[in-house]
């Protein structure tokens, strides 16, 4: 029986393994040998997940595919990873990622001791996100999506790709909204225009939000209180809720706010039906400089070119 905290990992799932469910990936962890932890890692078809050359927190960690067609890309190169091929991510002096062709299944072997407290904190982050945007009116794949562009335009731009920028965009872009954990349902949930009393309090989720993360209990995600407490912020600096203009805000939370500001134009909510992706692009670009940021606009809009216009 797989322990951590002195609890078992079956309090965990109702199959009794645990497991993390993301839209991307799926991992089970089958149990502990030798000091490795091994889990059997479901990549769904036409997405992706990245292993970290630099973090430290994992000295012994290897991806042996078992099932599916997989691509690997490093420092640019992409080849199709064989069937049985052993991929040591700890050798590697680059970030690596995987592309899965068709769903596919690889066993995962890691240090047990730091995996493990990882896994169960990704669980616990994991289900606060998904409660944060069901808060909104999403699903869970909200902010998934949002996390997985944000990391594509943040890669585009040719910005570092070290563990901690990918920790910080993925779980700043995941919480962006906790803020609205304390705004009252009826203000949040309005199908009407908001007072100026109503609206200044809804705006609040930002510092609101860049709080929580402060105090949360997951020490490290205090680190991603500046894209909460900046994304809504605007490029001409009318936004709120410092009137941040250009550079002064922190391209993390300038990627955030295009592209969940596109998410939510894509998406059917109850007050309003969704745009079509041509129109939001046009909402895009004609926030360009004022509302977005023109660069990241541009590189979002060549993202989704690449992708042929399709989203979710
Ligand atoms: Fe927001």
């Amino acid at each position: 029986m797989l322990t951590y905290s002195n609890k078992s990992f079956a309090d965990y799932t109702e199959e009794g393994n645990p497991t993390l469910r993301l839209s991307s990936v799926e991992i089970i962890l089958l149990g502990r040998w030798e000091g490795l932890s091994n889990a059997l890692l479901t990549l769904h078809k036409n997405q992706f997940f990245m292993v970290k050359y630099n973090d430290k927190r994992f000295e012994r960690e290897s991806y042996i595919l078992l099932e599916g067609v997989v691509e690997i890309e490093v420092n640019g190169c992409r080849r199709v990873m064989e069937i049985g091929e052993v991929l040591d991510a700890s050798s590697f002096k680059q970030t690596v990622s995987f592309y899965g062709e068709t769903e596919a299944v690889f066993l995962l072997k890691i240090d047990a001791e730091a995996y493990e407290e990882h896994f169960l904190e990704m669980q616990m982050l994991q289900k606060e996100a998904e409660e944060i945007e069901l808060l909104d009116g999403y699903t869970y794949h909200h902010c998934d999506r949002i996390k997985n562009y944000t990391i594509e335009v943040w890669k585009h731009l040719d910005m570092p790709g070290d563990t901690q920028s990918l920790i910080l965009l993925r779980w700043g872009s995941y919480f962006h909204d906790i803020g609205k954990r304390a705004i009252p349902l009826e203000i949040l949930n309005k199908p009407g225009k908001l007072t100026d009393e109503e609206w200044e309090i809804m705006k609040s989720h930002t510092t609101e939000g860049a709080r929580m993360v402060r105090e949360h209990a997951v020490k490290w995600l205090k680190d991603v209180a500046f894209i909460v407490e900046q994304h809504h912020e605007r490029h001409d600096g009318t936004g709120y809720p410092y009137g941040l203009k250009g550079d002064e805000i922190a391209l993390e939370a300038s990627i955030v706010s295009v592209v969940d500001a596109f998410d939510a134009m894509t998406t059917d909510r109850v007050y309003k039906k969704a745009l079509s992706i041509e129109d939001a692009v046009e909402e895009l670009k004609a926030g360009k400089g004022t509302q977005f940021n023109p660069k990241v606009v541009d590189a979002f809009i060549e993202i989704l070119k690449k992708k042929q216009f399709k989203w979710k």
